[in-house]
């Protein structure tokens, strides 16, 4: 059997070159015969009428975010993990919550941020006064597209609230009810194959996010039967075959977020499992149904 790994081409991190090296190594323990290829989008493009695809494999392991090579894969036969569909869903955390927003799952309140495509516009006063009667002070605003918490923003008043969304306005973003109890911590937990895998606590005292890249510490975690049957819940509605749910400690835990290229290299180190043999092993095994 043949696989391809596909990893964005700008990929600055070395956490995630090393997680394409991971991958590579414990799918190839397994006998399969692996490729790794930047994602630039040279081997599977539009031609004559029709999808042109150099790639010699049987199955893509999709390690980038972008949403439109994996649909091209997908057309030329391919089983890619996670699937096209899924990985769009994941990749804009607006549409992870509208594809989500009948399905029971807890989720903080959330408004879509309104395009702008206008360079001279002003965010009007009767706007900012609108989305803090909705949601209140502090408020939560993250782009859709984004990681490692670079992109999501805590404003305290409406004249910082007022300032970050002129910044933001030409990109796509949302407004987010401040889950105040979650202040520095959350529940990473890895799902692989409709089932919970391993789980960590992120905890970060000095800035609301519990990212890893944050400054936040990670502890190993059982996770709670409740917390483990809604990242099954999302993950199985979404469609992934691997992903790591973010999760929002407090009363009622809420889902954050939902990443389908999560990181493991934490999550193996604190909690000892091995995150890449697991993902490898399902990709064989639904490779060998198949
Ligand atoms: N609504 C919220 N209330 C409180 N904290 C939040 C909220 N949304 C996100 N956070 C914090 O910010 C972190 C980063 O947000 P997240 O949506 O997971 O973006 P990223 O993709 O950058 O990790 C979360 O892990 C959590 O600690
Ligand atoms: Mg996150």
């Amino acid at each position: 059997m043949k696989g391809a790994v596909l990893y964005n081409p700008y990929e600055c991190y070395p956490v995630q070159l090393r997680k394409v090296q991971r991958m590579q190594q414990e799918l190839s323990a397994l006998g399969i015969e692996v490729q790794t290829l930047p994602n630039d989008g040279t081997f599977v493009y539009l031609r004559n009428g029709g999808v042109h695809c150099d790639l010699q494999a049987d199955f893509v392991l999709y390690l980038d975010k972008e949403r439109i090579v994996p649909r091209l894969l997908e057309r030329c036969g391919l089983r890619v993990f996670n699937s096209a569909a899924a990985t769009e869903i994941c990749d804009d955390k607006l549409l992870t919550h509208a594809f989500l927003a009948d399905s029971g799952i807890p989720m903080p309140d959330t408004i879509v941020g309104p395009l702008c495509y206008n360079p001279d516009a002003q965010v009007s006063d009767g706007y900012i006064r609108s989305v803090v009667r909705a949601l209140g002070l502090p408020m939560v605003v993250k782009e859709c597209h984004g990681s490692f918490g670079e992109q999501v923003y805590l404003c305290q008043t409406e004249r910082q609230l007022a300032d970050l969304l002129q910044r933001l306005k030409h990109k796509p973003y949302l407004l987010q009810r401040y889950e105040k109890d979650s202040f520095g911590r959350d529940m990473r937990v890895i799902v692989i194959g409709g089932k919970v895998l391993c789980g960590m606590l992120r905890t970060n005292k000095d800035d609301f996010r519990s990212n890893a890249a944050q400054g936040a510490v990670c502890s190993a975690v059982t996770v709670p039967k409740h917390i483990a049957d809604m990242c099954v819940k999302a993950a199985n509605l979404i469609g992934l075959d691997y992903c790591g749910v973010d999760v929002l400690l407090g009363e009622e835990p809420k889902l954050c977020e939902v990443n389908s290229n999560a990181a493991f290299e934490a999550m193996e180190a604190c909690t000892g499992v091995n995150v890449a043999q697991a993902y490898a092993r399902h990709i064989a095994k639904c490779m060998q149904q198949k």
